[in-house]
């Protein structure tokens, strides 16, 4: 993946989106680049295609996958008070996606503000089609402004209508799956759209302590329906789909594990036997039992978060947790 993309230049928003052979190529760019480099990668956001979306909303109702209902439940509690410390704002959302959560929280404002501009951004316009479809069907007094973007390594822009204040939304612990490089860039470009005193609602899982034990974290990645496992497959499904490559797909093993030292969960698919696969020409060949490594999902102390706030130019104000600790979301203002 690139670098962070560093400010200052705030153009349009790339769109429209990469659909067809931009698309295509920043895939195959990706999956060359990953199987090249040692060990062998495929970056997260690959996982996210039609399928892929599907299968991990999927995953979202998985009873050892906590971590949505966790912080759900914890938006319909702090819901009232977030919008009664905010005061009149419109929400921009970052990795957006369908936005299934964020309804909770702009039914709020938009029930007290009689009326609420929401702008999501996110790498995949059919996402954004379909949150943007759903939110304003359901929710009164919405208006949502989609923007293609990956905010990762792209520009994007953020609207002040007159009198309101900005909050903004890096939820679902989006913010995991980059490394702890990118989680500070990622947010000190959020902070440079941002007016000192505006504000951030993060959303992040915790790590293990003594409440929250390895075994539950690693079976949320690994759950025993295996549909985790089958969204960790689906990217080289797509591979084979939009690059013609020829993966076995039922020849690489879901792998999940916690990786102590980096505080993070990680994702692989292991080669069950000895094999080579063909993409755009390059020959990849894989030994048995070495892996792809596919996804990080970093998991926070609250000294981690404190650090990573700081960096970016944010103050924590207010944090939020489930009696169990397992999964935080924090309100910061920028300072
Ligand atoms: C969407 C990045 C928050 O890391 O928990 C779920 C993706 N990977 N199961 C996460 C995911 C495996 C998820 N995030």
């Amino acid at each position: 993946m690139a670098g962070v993309w560093a400010g200052e230049n705030v153009g349009a928003a790339c769109s429209p989106s990469p659909a067809g052979p931009e698309l295509r190529q920043a895939v195959l760019a990706e999956a060359l680049t990953g199987l090249r480099a040692e060990p062998k990668t495929l970056e997260p956001w690959l996982f996210y295609d039609a399928e892929g979306s599907r299968l991990f909303e999927r995953i979202t109702a998985l009873p050892e996958y906590y971590l949505t209902r966790t912080e759900r439940a914890l938006f319909e509690r702090l819901a009232p008070e977030l919008a009664s410390r905010v005061g009149r704002a419109t929400l921009v959302e970052l990795g957006a996606g369908t936005a299934a959560k964020t309804g909770v929280l702009l039914r709020e404002f938009a029930r007290r503000q009689r009326g609420v501009l929401y702008q999501p951004v996110d790498v995949s316009a059919s996402a954004l089609e379909e949150a943007a479809e759903a939110l304003t069907r359901e929710i009164a007094w919405l208006q949502v402004q989609p923007q293609v973007s990956n905010y990762v390594t792209e520009p994007y822009e953020v609207e002040r209508p007159a009198g309101m204040q900005v909050l903004a939304l890096y939820i679902g612990s989006s913010i995991g799956n980059f490394s702890p490089e990118l989680q500070v860039g990622i947010l000190r470009n959020l902070r440079r759209q941002l007016r000192a005193g505006e504000k951030l609602l993060l959303g992040l899982d915790m790590a293990p302590d003594a409440r929250k034990t390895v075994a539950q974290l690693v079976a949320a990645y690994d759950d025993a329906a295996g549909v985790t496992a089958e969204f960790n497959r689906n990217v080289l499904v797509r591979l084979n789909r939009e690059l013609g490559a020829e993966f076995a797909v039922e020849r690489f093993r879901h792998v999940a594990r916690w990786n102590a030292a980096a505080s993070r969960m990680e994702m692989h698919l292991e080669s069950a036997v000895p094999q080579t696969v063909t993409i755009a020409g390059e020959c990849f060949s894989f030994a048995a039992g070495e892996t792809i490594h596919t996804e990080n999902s970093y998991k926070f102390t609250q000294a981690q978060v404190d650090e990573l706030l700081l960096a970016a130019g944010f103050a924590l104000e207010e944090r939020w947790a489930d009696e169990a600790h397992a999964y935080s979301v924090v309100l910061a203002q920028a300072v």
